[in-house]
């Protein structure tokens, strides 16, 4: 397989135009007749469904590469995105359930599932729904708020938390702890955003090996208990249960106000779907789907093929990265008729937002439930909400999906 691409098509996820539209450019990825390459990152991307889900569901194609190069190839890998030299984020973000492999993960991904089950989350819908309550009575004195940094950036952290064990008092921490790590994870991040990370990775175990100690004197029903059991039953080591515990919270905590945000602009830029949602609320379930397909809040992750394959009608060496545009797969026209539309009733609506095969989100339930109780909620508190911004500004990249602030206008019902 070459590396030549055609000049007409530029990938250019850093910059603001890519922010405001990305689409135009996975549409143009999409029409090429074959994956694009990414020089920057060494990465073959694939913005078409068929080519997407067909590598995530390919058991040969791994996250990670450790099978296939050496040690000190690893190393000089890890130094070349400047990933070494902070040892608790080595220890406990780099290493965990989302980037390992065969038995490592099975093992692991077993335990979180017994746990993380349809029928626990749909107990959270109380306290969710008395959060989100609060949180609007806190707001409720104001004609205008900004919908991301006043509401939406309080809840996924405080009910992550909650799951967990973490008292209420402390999720906003939490909340600071997950966004110093996750920032790491930005393109244009630096030796300052570096130093921050290794800082909150190293307070949040600090935090949770005394919080551990607390549970183990006096168990709760809560994940964090039911992880010491699973430790001390040798499913899980030390390490690992305090590297899930991390990933859990920080899995889903950016994501979700993301999705929260990009989804309520949706239903401000479409009024007709917002009114056709208050009038039949049944449609709820279907108007979160294509939340997450409209705007997918997770629109780029990587797999590695470790054998020859066939990706797009090419063949492609093994050790080959290849990019999974989520976000692009779920506005494929093979897939979706009008993908373009904002539908609050679409059905079927087999989106990639969260991923699938062996890697799916653990998440996906929790994430779902979080955005049904604060539409439905404010469908009902709310006789109006409008846009009070033109244009709201998007982050930039190609890993993360969402506004950065939502301002938005209020009126009670
Ligand atoms: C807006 C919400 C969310 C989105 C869009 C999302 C998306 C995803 C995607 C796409 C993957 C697969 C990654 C891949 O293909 O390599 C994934 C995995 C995962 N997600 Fe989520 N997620 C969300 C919320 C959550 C929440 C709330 C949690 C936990 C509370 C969570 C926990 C996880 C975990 C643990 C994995 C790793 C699973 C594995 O490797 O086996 N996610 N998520």
């Amino acid at each position: 397989m070459t590396q030549d691409t055609p000049a007409t098509v530029l990938l250019d996820p850093h910059g603001a135009e890519f922010a405001a539209d990305p689409y135009s450019t996975y549409a143009a990825l999409r029409a090429l007749d074959g994956p694009y390459y990414y020089k920057e990152i060494d990465t073959w991307m694939l913005t078409r469904m068929a080519d997407v889900e067909a590598v995530a569901l390919n058991k040969t194609m791994l996250r990670n590469n450790e099978a296939f190069i050496s040690e000190d190839a690893r190393l000089a890998q890890q130094r070349a995105i400047n990933f070494h030299d902070m040892p608790h984020h080595e220890r406990f973000v780099q290493v965990n359930l989302l980037e390992s492999e065969g038995a490592t993960h099975d093992r692991l991904r077993k335990v979180v599932f017994r746990e993380f089950t349809p029928a626990m989350i749909a107990r959270q819908r109380e306290a969710i729904q008395s959060f989100v309550d609060r949180l609007l009575d806190s707001l409720s004195d104001q004609d205008e708020v900004d919908f991301v940094g006043d509401f939406a950036a309080h809840v996924p952290g405080h009910i992550i938390g909650r799951i967990l064990g973490v008292p209420d008092e402390d999720c906003p921490q939490l909340r600071h702890w997950s966004e110093e790590v996750v920032r790491f994870f930005d393109p244009g991040r630096g030796d300052e955003d570096k130093a921050r990370a290794e800082q909150a990775t190293k307070e949040f175990y600090e935090y949770l090996l005394d919080l551990l100690a607390e549970r183990e004197r006096a168990p709760q029903d809560d994940l964090l208990s039911r992880l010491i059991g699973h430790r001390d039953g040798g499913r899980l080591s030390q390490d690992e249960l305090i590297s899930t515990a991390m990933l859990i919270l920080m899995a889903g905590h950016g994501s979700t106000i993301d999705v929260l945000g990009s989804g309520m602009h949706a239903l401000l830029r479409y009024p007709e779907q917002h009114d056709r949602l208050r009038e039949d609320p049944s449609l709820m379930k279907t108007a979160v789907q294509e939340m997450f397909r409209y705007e997918s809040p997770l629109p780029f992750f990587h797999r590695f093929a470790t054998e020859e394959t066939e990706v797009g009608g090419k063949l492609f060496p093994a050790g080959t990265r290849f990019g999974l545009l989520y976000g692009a797969a779920n506005r494929d026209p093979a897939r979706f008729e009008n993908p373009d539309k904002f539908d609050v009733g679409r059905t079927p609506n087999r989106h990639m937002a969260f991923g699938g095969g062996g890697h799916f989100c653990l998440g996906n339930h929790l994430a779902r439930l979080d955005m049904d109780v604060i539409f439905s909620t404010l469908n009902t508190r709310f006789a109006a909400i409008s846009l009070a911004e033109e244009t709201p500004e998007y982050k930039r990249g190609l890993s993360v999906r969402g506004p950065k602030a939502l301002r938005v206008a209020w009126q009670r019902a």
